[in-house]
């Protein structure tokens, strides 16, 4: 049985704090559930970890059903979320219906994840009233980077804190049933997360939220084209994988690899019989 989003309410409930994480094939949603990681999330992170891109911007609503079908494929028992990329669902609630449904028929997710607050809280309204459930995601929104000016931390002035907490506000009422705050100081997080009854999940955002996500490859040092502040590196898999690489590499060259072991035979007497041929 999968997670609910019922589930992420009773964790908040019984101040059980919430692990997700990102996911965006088999590999990485195998190795995350068998972990025990509950929730996890086909980011539209994926265009910087899995397509090498700088942003989450060229990400389209193919791309991300396309890895959230593996995930879902993959698992059996963690709650999978998908995001909605960059404009497709800002365009109309409408819009926001059809590539919400396409996400979870096609892709089999149970929840799609949007950026915004105040002003996107009526979309919000509309896919919860539709039966769809809405993970909400304020503070920094990677989407807006070049409207924000560069991926900084938000709500550190009173008036963007009073923004984000009007934010938060907004998006619990439009029926959200969990929201990501990212990259925001961690006072003003707990702050939010106390005046919510449903749950924070924080990335940048302190450990008094109530759950916390974190991107595959940071978190396993696969990513190395920079370390976010808001991550620990819990391994450094990229050194392995170099050092790994490289002596398969020197194996052939010198011709090490491969040996009878990764090798198949063949009777002698057919070898004979063919060479006799020759
Ligand atoms: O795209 C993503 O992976 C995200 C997380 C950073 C929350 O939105």
């Amino acid at each position: 049985m999968r997670m609910s989003v019922r589930d992420f309410q009773k964790m908040k409930h019984d101040g059980v704090p919430i692990t997700m994480i990102t996911a965006y094939d088999a590999t990485s949603a195998r190795l995350s559930e068998m972990a025990g990681i509950p929730a996890m999330l086909v980011g539209d992170s994926l265009g910087m970890v899995m397509q090498g891109h700088d942003v989450t911007i060229p990400v389209t609503l193919d791309d991300i059903i396309y890895h959230a079908r593996i995930v879902t494929r993959v698992t059996s028992k963690a709650f999978v979320a998908g995001d909605l990329p960059f404009m497709t669902y800002t365009i109309s609630p409408e819009q926001a219906m059809h590539s919400a449904a396409r996400l979870m028929q096609e892709a089999g997710v149970s929840a799609v994840k949007l950026e915004g607050g105040e002003s996107i809280a009526p979309t919000i309204k509309r896919l919860v009233e539709a039966g769809i459930p809405v993970m909400g995601h304020i503070g920094l929104q990677p989407q807006s980077v070049y409207k924000l000016g560069g991926m900084k931390a938000q709500g550190r002035d009173l008036e963007s804190a009073r923004q984000l907490l009007a934010d938060a506000e907004a998006v619990e009422q439009a029926g959200a049933f969990a929201m990501v705050i990212e990259a925001v100081p961690a006072a003003l997080a707990q702050m939010i997360s106390q005046r919510l009854e449903i749950p924070t999940i924080g990335i940048g955002a302190g450990v008094h939220c109530d759950g916390q996500v974190q991107i595959f490859h940071d978190l396993l040092g696969l990513f190395e084209e920079f370390v976010p502040r808001h991550t620990r590196r819990y391994a450094t898999l990229a050194d392995t994988a170099r050092g790994a690489l490289s002596a398969y590499r020197t194996d052939v060259e010198s011709r090490a690899f491969p040996t009878d072991e990764q090798s198949f035979s063949i009777r002698e007497e057919v070898m004979t019989e063919l060479r006799k041929a020759d």
